[in-house]
């Protein structure tokens, strides 16, 4: 990016390195977890990614509402850290896994509801100095398929509002599937990506302990044992999947999971596909079974040696019975690599709390997960070279 500006005779010229997006999610969930789990807003770092991502406000009768009371006071020091980093850029996130999709089948349901909504968003938005919205609901059904786009429509009221208070314009984000069949059935890609700045794509929990044999739950690529619709679910399918239906590839955000998903395996076999009899043990700070945060994965796994799966370019390890699928440094490295050479706009990661965030576990410093993507995405400072002319 080039900019120039002229200002009382200079003329300077700024050259801007194009840096790539990390937006990363915050989960305001960790803060109950215990001992050094607990993980609040003032453990963020906010140098390490361009958007942070606060998960996640409600609907209530149609309207934007924080999740709990408390939520207020951490949505004031979230973008508080904007003052600690003049470029960050943060998003309030509404939905989530556990959200459903009732309330969103409502309110994006009629064209009065959805007035009430992007209204309710603007206050919200702009009471708490956030610079957008990220529509996290997971998943529109088929029969949802134009109240999504409709939705997504509502991106014109944040240009109108952006023009009418003479203000930057509000950022308009969804998280979507990375599963062919439902980007199939529930989303107008080419219509959506016209009103959306950013894509998610949620390129993990492909495969996870609620199947029968074990598998890694973000693969960069098809594996050599996939069949039948199987051959999609990978991270490169769906970014690709979602780019040839339509979407602008920089507006195509990578997903990445600090987490590995954790299998109980059921025979002596421990290779890709060997039969499991249901989830892993659950992570002790995160209290989820088969769910291990990147520092329990850590805790769990020291010494055992980790095993590349050769063609999906990510690896595991076993321990005792337990089967894990996760990201290393060398498979971050990898997926990294192949978003830079398909020239995809940049990643996301849930979440900031599943990180080493206190350097405890893994010995490689504090948030070394976050850290290797910001390096690798955000490199150096973004104003390379100031040139001044007389
Ligand atoms: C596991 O392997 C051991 C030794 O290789 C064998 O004796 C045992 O029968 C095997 N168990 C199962 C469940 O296959
Ligand atoms: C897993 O489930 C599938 C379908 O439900 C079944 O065909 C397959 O035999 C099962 N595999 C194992 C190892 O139990």
């Amino acid at each position: 990016t080039i900019v120039s500006s002229s200002a009382s005779g200079l003329t300077f010229l700024v050259i801007l390195t194009s840096t790539s997006r990390l937006m990363c999610y915050y989960n305001s969930k960790a803060q109950n977890r215990p001992n050094v789990g607990k993980f609040s807003v003032s453990d963020i770092d906010p140098d390490k990614c361009t958007h942070l991502i606060f998960a996640f406000s409600d609907i209530i009768e149609n309207q934007l509402v924080p999740t709990t009371v408390n939520d207020v006071q951490q949505y004031f020091k979230f973008n508080a850290l904007k003052q600690r980093n003049p470029l960050l850029k943060t998003l309030l996130a509404v939905g989530g896994e556990k959200f459903g999709t009732e309330k969103f089948k409502t309110m994006a349901g009629s064209q009065e509801n959805r007035q009430l909504f992007i209204q309710s968003v603007i206050k919200l938005l702009r009471a708490f100095n956030f610079d957008g919205l990220d529509v996290d609901w997971r998943y529109p059904a088929e029969e949802d398929k134009q109240r999504f786009t409709e939705l997504c429509k509502l991106e014109t009221a944040f240009v109108d509002e952006g023009t009418s208070s003479n203000q930057e314009r509000l950022i308009l984000a969804a998280s979507v599937s990375a599963e062919k069949s439902t980007i199939d059935a529930s989303y107008e890609v080419e219509e959506i990506a016209m009103h959306l700045d950013f894509i998610n794509v949620l390129t993990f929990d492909f495969h996870g302990p609620w199947e029968n044999v074990t598998a890694h739950h973000s693969p960069l690529f098809q594996g050599s044992q996939d069949t039948g619709d199987a051959i999609y679910s990978n991270t490169a399918s769906a970014l690709e999947y979602w780019r040839d239906q339509g979407a602008p590839e920089e507006k195509l955000n990578m997903g990445l999971g600090a987490f590995g998903r954790a299998f109980s395996l059921s025979s002596n076999s421990s290779a890709v596909g060997a039969p499991a009899s249901g989830p892993g043990e659950e992570g002790c700070y995160t209290g989820e079974d088969g769910f291990w945060a990147s520092y329990e994965t850590c805790l769990y796994l020291d010494g055992v040696q980790n095993h590349l799966i050769s063609d999906q370019k990510v690896p595991y390890a076993t321990t005792e019975n337990q089967w894990v699928g996760f990201d290393d440094t060398t498979s971050i490295s990898t997926k990294i690599n192949y978003l830079k050479a398909n020239k995809f706009g940049g990643a996301f990661v849930w979440s900031l709390d599943l990180d080493d965030f206190r350097g405890e576990f893994c010995n490689q410093g504090k948030c070394p997960f976050v850290s290797q993507l910001h390096n690798l995405l955000v490199p150096g400072k973004s104003i390379t070279k100031i040139c001044a002319f007389l």
